[in-house]
């Protein structure tokens, strides 16, 4: 036995790896394999490793000895929690990582970490940037946005596009492959509807573009002639069956309305820096009809009421609602149309994980979707990851569901500009407008309603209900966008006021700088920093963003704790720079390039000046 262990702490690598890691994973096999050459008559043993809640105790524990104790107690052997702490400890390989351990209470480990590492982490920060962890590639679909034509975009859809759109870039960021999918709603029979007012409003529309700015009022109007004229009606249902069969004229019509469509929201995606493809519900009638064909002749569709529906998996746990595949009347549904689309990304698209961003309702039509995709053998959860990320509905200030004072839908464009005048307000508040030039004063404001409004939605857990409120979101204190941006540009400014010979020769200072981190403060703050793998690993696991956030303000207020006590620059009483502690300077400067990659993950745009 003593000889496995002596081999193992051998086979560990020793030296500290060249790239930052996650210290987290990498205590997991440590202490994973620690466990396993302490215990090989435990098939699965529970490895628990978590972070320290206080300094005494360390940086992160081991809290493996209780369970594996309770386990070892099953099999009818006897070791108390301490004696198995102790024997993982005689198995722990030697690591760079660890500098010391200690066993406390009943088996707690507590781990301590090196400073060496801790100096390295942060030198390769400076030298390299921030890397992401070392993982496999993937091709990622992600379907986010996805508006309705038509219809107004309204909150949730914005919920939709922020999150997705900061879950898009940090599955780019960690190097995959990633398809943004926009799947708009340009399908549905309301087009029927449309399409037959447009011909009689607009007899020219094929020569000429029809005045249909506002295309909400378009379509109640014609909503209204639907619901009182059958003429009308007959006529709208004939459009739809021409419009999907492919005619010209309808085609045309429908090309017509989508594109106003697509002017409005495309402003909304230029505004927030938003990178989206369009491919909307129609991309798949032909491969909705192809699919239904298959499902009937392979017999998984039911009868039900004049409509035909498919269930999932039986004893799978989805919800018991199955989807509607051909409506009475013959059409498709939106159920369909996802059928189609979960087929069409797996297997013309080749992703090996598929993402829908939408909002919580509609959380049992993706478990059926994608129960029924495991079941007619689309989807094989053994290659393909798929997620449903749901999120909270959009509250008012009042606590009730988000609208106008009138009462009325809230137009994403008039929130945006709402956005823009309130942080315009709140710099000239501050006076910032006096310290700017109007090119600056311009990024500024919208830098700060843009990333205000991102980061008010991306800061809360998503599942959440969320409520919208500019004034907190415009808070220049707390865990809000406008403070961290305010931070960043001061972090930034530090060592620009070490003066211009110091700026100037600043990367021969980061090569030669010995980098040294002795101070508790110091050490406080770049054992957070390090914690970058950390925050990501987790993220993708759960594509829960708003531990980025949390992260962010944990290293804006450690570095307020660091920068209080620590001197960067001295200056005599004539305001003259004495001495500068160039090994903070580093330490500042990685800090800023942590929060740099943190806010570009979000979409967060960062200022120089504020
Ligand atoms: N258009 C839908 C809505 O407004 C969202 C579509 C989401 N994507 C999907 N493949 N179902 O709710």
């Amino acid at each position: 036995k003593k000889a496995i262990a002596n081999e193992r702490k051998n086979c560990k690598a020793d030296t500290i790896p060249s790239e930052m890691i996650s210290i987290r994973n990498y205590l997991n096999e440590l202490f994973g394999s620690a466990i396993k050459a302490a215990y090989p008559e435990l098939s699965d043993p529970p490895i628990v490793i978590t972070e320290s809640t206080k300094v005494s105790f360390g940086d992160y524990q081991c809290n493996s000895a209780m369970p594996v104790s309770q386990l070892l107690k099953a099999k009818n052997i006897k070791a108390s929690p301490r004696d198995v702490a102790v024997k993982i400890l005689e198995n722990l390989p030697n690591s760079f990582l660890i500098n010391k351990t200690e066993i406390a209470g009943p088996g707690f480990i507590n781990i301590f970490i090196t400073n060496e590492y801790v100096v390295s982490a942060i030198s390769t920060i400076l030298k390299n940037g921030v890397f992401p962890p070392t993982t496999k590639k993937m091709r990622v679909v992600i379907d986010f946005s996805s508006p309705n034509v038509a219809k107004q975009m309204h909150v949730g859809h914005l919920r939709s596009t922020i999150i997705g759109e900061s879950i898009s870039r940090l599955l780019e960021f960690v190097g995959h492959d990633v398809l943004r999918l926009n799947h708009i709603g340009d399908w549905g029979t309301q087009f029927g509807m449309l399409i037959a007012h447009l011909e009689e409003m607009f007899p020219n529309y094929v020569k000429e573009s029809p005045p249909i700015a506002d295309l909400q009022a378009f379509y109640k109007e014609s909503k209204i002639r639907f619901d009182n004229d059958e003429e009308f009606k007959k006529r709208a249902y004939d459009r739809v069956v021409k419009l999907q069969s492919g005619e010209s004229n309808s085609r045309k019509a429908w090309q017509l309305i989508c594109d106003v469509s697509r002017l409005e929201y495309q402003k909304v995606y230029k505004a927030l820096d938003v990178t989206l493809e369009e491919r909307g519900e129609s991309f798949y009638q032909s491969r909705m009809e192809n699919l239904v064909k298959e499902l009937n002749e392979r017999g998984f569709l039911e009868e039900d009421e004049g409509r035909k529906i498919m269930w999932g998996i039986k004893g799978e746990d989805y919800g018991g609602i199955p989807l509607t595949i051909i409506k009475s009347d013959g059409g498709f549904t939106y159920d369909t149309s996802d059928m189609a689309t979960i087929r069409n990304r797996i297997e013309e698209e080749k992703g090996e994980w598929l993402v829908y961003v939408t909002d919580a309702g509609q959380s049992t039509h993706f478990k059926s979707l994608f129960s029924c995709a495991r079941k007619v053998g689309i989807l094989d959860s053994s290659k393909v990851r798929v997620d449903h990320v749901p999120f909270g509905v959009v509250l008012g200030e009042d606590g009730k569901k988000f609208k106008t004072r009138s009462g009325e839908t809230v137009k994403l464009l008039d929130l945006l500009d709402e956005g823009l005048k309130r942080s315009l307000e709140k710099l000239k508040e501050k006076e910032r407008d006096k310290f700017m030039t109007a090119e600056e004063l311009r990024k500024a404001q919208e830098n700060i309603a843009y990333g205000c409004i991102k980061y008010a939605d991306l800061s809360k857990n998503r599942q959440n209900e969320y409520v919208f409120s500019f004034d907190k979101m415009l808070d220049d204190k707390g865990n809000t966008a406008v403070y961290l941006l305010y931070a960043y540009t001061r972090i930034k400014s530090i060592a620009r006021n070490c003066g211009e010979e110091f700026i100037k020769n600043f990367d021969t200072i980061k090569k030669e700088t010995k980098l040294e981190l002795t101070h508790e403060k110091e050490l406080k703050l770049a054992k957070v920093l390090i914690q970058f793998p950390d925050i990501i690993e987790k993220i993708l696991k759960d594509l829960h963003v708003h531990y980025m956030c949390e992260f962010l303000y944990q290293i804006s207020t450690t570095f307020t704790e660091f920068y209080d006590v620590c001197y960067c620059i001295e200056k005599n009483r004539q305001g003259e720079i004495v001495k500068i502690n160039k090994s903070r300077i580093l330490l500042c400067e990685a800090t800023a390039t942590v929060m740099a990659k943190c806010f570009d993950i979000l979409g967060l745009k960062t200022l120089d000046k504020i």
